[in-house]
């Protein structure tokens, strides 16, 4: 349920800066139709995210993860931005949006118009060989699956490894460099569908809080710094977005 008095005061507190910062999580790509990681339905209740999604595992056997992959990511493949993602995109589009931190590999925020982009665990587009570098495009690796699991790179490589980030592997260093540098400079953080659970991601929002930042949550379930936001909405992503951004562009006119 959300109520007209904090999507006022929300729609208020955007009004007020040009300088806005996304911080996004699975939450907010579920409105598109991608399972979360984490709650009851969550991928990781399915499988085992130290099997499937964890660097060493990845060495040992890359049909490891390549398994989960066609099973549980082929159906994605032509997801497109919800309400939420094109909301985000708009903001962007109104000059208010200094940029968006993601966590999430699927590239969303890209469809959805937004151009500055911080992709704080990789995104999923691109397939490299890790031993001779030959780069694939996402789907026609998901065709060679028909043929071999794991796929097999031209050079004979069997370690062909998307660019999204796996459990166990450092976080891009020019990504979170650019993250904090936006986290310390913007006046609103809107921190969308995320568990704030997995580090240093999680850090964040927090970087922006202690650089007094206005924090506005939007997340189905509470989380572990649920006390740093100014308002909170324990809403689905396009049950607020939309509306506020709406009322921003006709408050704003
Ligand atoms: N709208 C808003 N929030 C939602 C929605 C929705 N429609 N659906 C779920 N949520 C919230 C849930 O309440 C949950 O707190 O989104 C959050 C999703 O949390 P996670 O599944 O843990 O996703 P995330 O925080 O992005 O995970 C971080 O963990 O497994 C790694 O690398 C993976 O990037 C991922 C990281
Ligand atoms: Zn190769």
């Amino acid at each position: 349920m959300v109520y007209r008095k904090e999507i006022q005061q929300f729609a208020d507190m955007i009004l007020s800066t040009d300088k806005i910062v996304a911080f996004t999580g699975a939450g907010i790509s579920a409105e598109s139709g991608i399972p979360t990681f984490r709650g009851e339905d969550g991928i990781w209740k399915k499988y085992d995210p130290e099997k499937v999604a964890s660097i060493n595992s990845f060495y040992e056997n890359p049909a490891n993860y390549w398994e989960f992959a066609r099973e549980f990511e082929s159906k994605f493949l032509d997801v497109k931005p919800s309400p939420a993602h094109l909301a985000i995109g708009r903001l962007e589009r109104m000059g208010r949006l200094l940029g968006v931190i993601t966590q999430n590999v699927d590239g969303l925020h890209q469809k959805a118009g937004n151009t500055n982009v911080v992709e704080l665990h990789g995104n999923t587009s691109v397939v490299k060989c890790l031993d001779c570098g030959k780069e694939y495009r996402r789907e026609d690796v998901f065709q060679m699956l028909n043929d071999a699991i794991p796929p097999v790179c031209e050079c004979g490589s069997v370690y062909l490894k998307p660019d999204a980030i796996f459990f166990g592997e450092p976080l891009p260093q020019k990504a979170l460099n650019q993250a904090i540098e936006l986290a310390g400079k913007c006046d609103l953080m809107i921190v969308v569908g995320s568990s704030l659970v997995v580090y240093p991601a999680a850090e964040i929002p927090l970087i922006a809080k202690r650089s007094g930042a206005s924090m506005v949550l939007i997340n189905l379930d509470a989380t572990p710094y649920d006390d740093i936001f100014d308002l909170r909405f324990y809403s689905r992503a396009s049950d607020v977005l939309p509306d506020v951004v709406e009322m921003v562009d006709r408050k704003g006119l």
